[in-house]
């Protein structure tokens, strides 16, 4: 039976009074097939062998943040499966991506997963050098090699490119600009960007399972009650919004300070405040602040985000909407990116195989604040590595309260890879609406990885 009380998501910041921003006003879910998805899309070695040869080279992704190469000369590699890739700024205002292999006989020109400053690429085998911008200019015992043509040996690029701070790189050199593959990313963030944050807190999840099941996982409320029981008290789960705005982007907005759907009978105002405040328990119901009367927990959880942003930070976010600076409103970015959006939250997480492994994946959660008004820039923070059978209290910085969530949701992933596997069906059903962003997924697969 459907639930009573299920208002939308626009229904829902339409009550919050005042204007409604442009970007959250819009809706888009187009129809989809409701057929069942195959599981080899998750488990089967040779899907996830074209996916590496079919898709990973042909999409741009992020590889660091311009701050992890500030200096000429940092460099910062990025793996993504067997390809390995050596950002490095060349100039104030220039930066290269190089296939991270010698000319010479293979061996990587920098360790996967090593980040430093030098002066020049020289290889750690038998020394052949390039300067910065990629041309070779020194062989040891170059009479050995008058064969050798040194214009042709240039290191091999791959395309570059920025956005909000972000460097993306693409393998494909006939791909299209990285803005147009963003479609309306750069549109919505346009007052939301993260130009003036830095990696405050940068999570590494170590998993079992294929990286989409991880990345999925973040892509509906649907498991909500039974996964998060206690979430219940205070996120509209079963209210929230899809929209599906082309074959990169799409969103979810969850509204927060509301009762889930799910809930027999839906709290009061007063008791949605008491449990949405940081620090106090989901499921209690102690009173520390009168609600005054005509408020909503919505408005003062907003005027409380609002004040913090002004005494922590001197930012004023009385332009944003109250849904601007309460609400999750996740972007995600084919084919691993999930972009926390909004005035407030500003959080990134990067969804990638493991290595060259099926069945085990990496997430990357980076939690971004502003750069402080009197400077300078911070350093970005060191990865703090989680395994798999760990919790991501492991990284103190997190904060409990999200770190149960967390490990909630990821203590499922290795069970859905595993159940998967022993599956009778092969396949899943999907529901039409709350896990479309699911099935996006796979339709812009499809388009790089031809059934
Ligand atoms: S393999 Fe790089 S110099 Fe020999
Ligand atoms: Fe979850």
């Amino acid at each position: 039976m459907e639930p009573k009380n299920r208002p939308s998501y626009r229904e829902i910041i339409e009550s919050d009074g005042g204007a409604i921003s442009n970007t959250l006003a819009l809706t888009a879910n187009p129809p989809q097939s409701t057929d069942d998805i195959p599981f080899t899309h998750y488990i089967s070695d040779d899907y996830f062998a074209r996916e590496m040869d079919e898709m990973w080279p042909k999409v741009w992704q992020v590889a660091c943040r311009e701050e992890h190469v500030p200096v000429v000369g940092d460099y910062f590699v990025y793996d993504i499966g067997q390809y390995s890739i050596v950002i490095t700024r060349t100039a104030e205002d220039e930066l290269k991506g190089y296939y991270n292999s010698c000319l010479h006989r293979g061996t990587k020109l920098k360790p996967s997963g090593s980040a430093g400053w030098s002066p020049n690429i020289q290889c750690p085998f038998h020394g052949w050098t390039w300067n910065l911008t990629g041309e070779l200019n020194e062989v040891p015992c170059s009479w050995e090699f008058k064969h050798l043509d040194y214009e042709a040996s240039c290191l091999p690029e791959v395309q570059v490119d920025t956005w909000s701070g972000f460097v993306f790189i693409n393998m494909d050199p006939g791909c299209g600009p990285l803005l147009d593959y963003l479609e309306v990313l750069p549109n919505h963030f346009a007052h939301w960007g993260f130009e003036n944050w830095y990696v405050a807190v940068h999570t590494r999840k170590e998993l079992n399972c294929n990286w989409k099941i991880a990345m999925e996982g973040f892509m509906e409320a649907y498991h909500t009650p039974v996964v998060h029981p206690e979430m219940c008290q205070v996120v509209g789960d079963w209210n929230m919004q899809h929209d599906i705005f082309g074959d990169h982007v799409s969103r979810d907005l969850c509204p927060l300070g509301v009762s889930s759907p799910s809930l027999d009978e839906p709290l009061s105002e007063q008791e949605l405040l008491n449990r949405s405040r940081p620090g106090n328990p989901t499921t209690s119901s102690t009173a520390d602040a009168t609600l005054p009367e005509g408020d909503t927990a919505r408005m003062i959880m907003a005027a409380d985000t609002r004040k913090r942003f002004r005494d922590d930070y001197g930012i004023d976010l009385s332009t944003h909407t109250d849904a601007e600076v309460i609400d999750s409103l996740k972007y995600n970015v084919f084919p691993n990116l999930m972009f926390s959006g909004g005035a407030a939250i500003h959080n990134l997480s990067i969804f990638s195989p493991m290595g060259n492994d099926t069945g085990r994946c990496t997430i990357d959660r980076m939690i971004f604040l502003p750069v402080p008004k009197d400077g300078p820039r911070p350093t970005p923070a060191q990865v703090v590595t989680v395994p798999e059978h760990e919790s991501w209290s492991q990284d103190t910085a997190i904060g409990e309260f999200s770190a149960k969530v967390l490990d909630q949701d990821t203590s499922i992933m290795r069970m859905q890879y595993e159940g998967m596997q022993a599956s009778c069906k092969g396949a899943q059903t999907l529901s039409s609406y709350q896990e479309s962003r699911v099935r996006w997924l796979h339709e812009t697969l499809e388009k790089y990885v031809r059934p």
